[in-house]
C-alpha cells in the first residue's frame, strides 16, 4: 500500500504551536526568516537530510496530484513568492510537502530593499506587516542558482521592476524585459508582479495601460525564443484592486497571451475590524499587509478571476491560508492551486502537509 502520511506533521504543529512559535516571536521577524530559509537550504544540500525531512513533512496521495498549465503537481499547495526571493529553497521544497515554489520577486538588478525593521508581526489578527522593499540578488545571481539546482518539485519565478524608484516609463519596461530574458528560458512559469511603482507619481503596472504595454513588450520579446524556452506566462495582481477592476484586467491579459492570474499580493489597506489596537498598527506604518485579515477579499478576488477567465485560464489563489478549510474555501472560489506564506509564521512548517492531508480526504 502506498505510505500517505507525514508521521511527525501533527506533533510538529502541536510543537510549533505550544512552543517554538513563542520562543521565535522573541526575535525580529526578518532575522527569523533568514535564519530558517538558510537551514532549509542546507537541509536542501544534503541528500541524507532532505530525505530525513521528506519522510516528516511530505504528505502524498494520488488524488491530491494534477496537471496544471501542461505541468504535473505532486499536490496543489505551493510556497508563495517573497519566502524564497532567491532561489535558496529549490531543493527542499517537495520535502517540506510543497508541490511548487514560486521564486522572487526577482528584479533585473541586485537592490537591498528598505532599512529594517521592515517586517513586523500582527499575532492577534495572525497577520504580517512588510515594506521590506523588493530586495533581491538580481536576475542573473538568481538564474544560475537555479541553473544548478536539483528541482523537486515544479518551480515558477515572479519577477519585479528594479526597485530603484529611478527606473520608471519605458525604462521600467526595458527592466522588466532584462529579467524576462535571463529566467524564462529556466522558469517552469513565470509571474509577473505588476503592483509596483512604474511612474513618479506612483501608478503602477497594474494601470490598465501600463499593463497592456508591458504584456506587449513581453509578447515581443517571448516571440524571439523557442518554443521549449517559452513558459507560461502569469500574472500576479494586488488584494487592493475591486473585483471589477480585476475582470477588466485579466481580460486584456488574456488578450496578450496571458495564461494564468495569482490572486494576491498584499494590501496597503487597514480592514477596520482588525483585532490589533489601533495605535499598535501606527506605530508599525505603511506596509503589505498578508494573513488572516485578506483572506475575505482573496475570494472575491479569484472568484472574479475565474469568472472572466472562463474554465482553461490558471488561477492560483493566496492570500490568507491558515489550513485546509482556508485552502478548500479558495479551491471552491475557483483556484487550481493556492500558496502559503504567512500561515507558515503562525501554523508551522507542517502547514503544507496539514492542508494536503485534508484535501485528500476530501
Ligand atoms: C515578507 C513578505 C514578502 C513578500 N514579498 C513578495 C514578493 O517579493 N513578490 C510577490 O509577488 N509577493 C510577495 N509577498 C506576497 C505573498 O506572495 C502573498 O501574495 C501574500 O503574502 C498573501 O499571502 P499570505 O497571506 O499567505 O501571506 C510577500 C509577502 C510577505 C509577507
Amino acid at each position: 500500500m502506498m505510505r500517505t502520511s507525514a508521521p511527525i506533521e501533527p506533533a510538529a504543529s502541536f510543537l510549533y504551536r505550544g512552543l517554538l512559535r513563542r520562543a521565535s516571536f522573541l526575535s525580529e521577524a526578518e532575522a527569523v526568516h533568514a535564519r530558517v530559509v538558510a537551514l532549509a537550504e542546507a537541509a536542501g544540500r544534503a541528500r541524507a537530510l532532505r530525505e530525513a525531512v521528506g519522510r516528516l513533512f511530505r504528505f502524498r496521495h494520488p488524488a491530491l496530484a494534477r496537471t496544471v498549465l501542461g505541468i504535473r503537481f505532486s499536490n496543489p499547495v505551493g510556497l508563495a513568492a517573497g519566502f524564497d526571493k532567491d532561489g535558496r529553497l529549490v531543493e527542499i521544497a517537495g520535502s517540506l510537502g510543497f508541490g511548487f515554489l514560486e521564486v522572487g520577486s526577482v528584479s533585473a538588478r541586485p537592490w537591498k530593499g528598505n532599512p529594517r525593521p521592515r517586517l513586523f508581526r500582527l499575532p492577534a489578527d495572525r497577520a504580517l506587516v512588510n515594506r521590506v522593499g523588493l530586495p533581491s540578488e538580481g536576475a542573473e545571481v538568481v538564474a544560475a542558482r537555479l541553473a544548478s539546482s536539483r528541482r523537486e518539485v515544479p518551480v515558477g519565478v515572479n519577477l519585479v521592476k528594479t526597485a530603484d524608484p529611478s527606473i520608471l516609463g519605458d525604462r521600467a519596461i526595458d527592466d522588466f524585459l532584462d529579467s524576462y530574458r535571463v529566467l524564462a528560458p529556466i522558469a517552469d512559469w513565470i509571474v509577473l508582479n505588476v503592483s509596483c511603482p512604474n511612474t513618479a507619481d506612483g501608478r503602477t503596472f497594474e494601470d490598465e495601460r501600463a499593463l497592456a504595454e508591458l504584456l506587449a513588450a513581453i509578447e515581443d520579446v517571448s516571440r524571439g525564443f523557442r518554443d521549449n524556452c517559452r513558459p507560461p506566462l502569469l500574472v500576479k495582481f494586488s488584494a487592493d484592486l475591486a473585483p471589477e477592476e480585476v475582470e477588466r484586467r485579466v481580460e486584456l491579459s488574456l488578450a496578450r497571451g496571458v495564461r494564468g492570474f495569482v490572486l494576491a499580493n498584499s494590501s496597503l489597506a487597514r480592514p477596520a475590524r482588525l483585532a490589533t489596537p489601533e495605535r499598535e498598527i501606527e506605530r508599525i506604518g505603511r506596509g503589505g499587509l498578508t494573513g488572516k485579515p485578506i483572506l475575505d477579499r482573496v475570494l472575491e478576488l479569484v472568484g472574479a478571476a475565474r469568472r472572466v477567465a472562463g474554465p482553461d485560464a490558471v488561477v492560483v489563489g493566496v492570500g490568507g491560508v491558515m489550513g485546509p478549510a482556508d485552502a478548500a474555501r479558495l479551491c471552491a472560489a475557483g483556484a487550481d492551486l493556492d500558496e502559503v506564506s504567512t500561515g507558515l509564521v503562525y501554523e508551522g512548517p507542517g502547514l503544507p502537509a496539514r492542508i494536503n492531508r485534508e484535501l485528500a480526504k476530501r
